[in-house]
């Protein structure tokens, strides 16, 4: 069987990472996504690891085949530990390609029995990345569209709590 993980912070989930993840599940017969805990990441994480799992879990309950698991560990590691032989990954704007390139031959070098791939993203969600909704958000505006609903709902809360 073929299992293939979908790695990221998703910190929070967006359209983009959805559209990216009902792609992969077309493809692979198990996908699993792997939520990095990423406490090193600008000041730590907007969500903790538990909400941003749950965020994806109530974004996908029309895809069978995909399971959300949270992971601290190298991510080579995380492919072994759930038995998948494939990473994917969404590329959008040229801007991801040095960072993704590295993570992609730095993994190699880890484990090269993980392959990773590559799904571009489409046009509509190019330049949509989860620190331009967070700053969207922070500033009251309105991020409908760019995220599930839910999540966009969960955002306002966050926010609304930090003030
Ligand atoms: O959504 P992101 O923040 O771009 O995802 C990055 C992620 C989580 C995929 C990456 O930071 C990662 O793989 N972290 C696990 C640690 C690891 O394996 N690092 C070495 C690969 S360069």
């Amino acid at each position: 069987m073929k299992r293939a993980i979908v790695p990221g912070t998703f910190d929070p989930m967006t359209s983009g990472h959805l559209d990216i993840i009902e792609r992969a599940a077309a493809l692979f017969e198990e996908l699993v996504v792997g939520v990095a805990l990423s406490p090193e990441k600008g000041g730590g994480p907007l969500f903790e690891v538990e909400e941003r799992v749950s965020l994806i879990e109530r974004s996908v309950p029309h895809l069978p085949n995909v399971s959300v698991q949270p992971f601290d560990t190298l991510l080579v590691e995380f492919a072994h530990f759930v038995e998948a032989s494939v990473i994917v990954k969404g590329l959008r704007a040229v801007t991801d390609f040095e960072r993704e390139f590295q993570m992609a031959a730095l993994n190699w070098r880890l484990d090269a029995d993980v392959e990773t791939m590559f799904i571009m993203a489409v046009p509509e969600y190019m330049y949509l990345s989860s620190s331009a909704v967070r700053e969207i958000a922070r500033h009251g505006g309105s991020v409908r569209g760019l995220v599930p609903g839910h999540v966009a709902d969960a955002l306002e809360t966050k926010l609304k709590n930090a003030r």
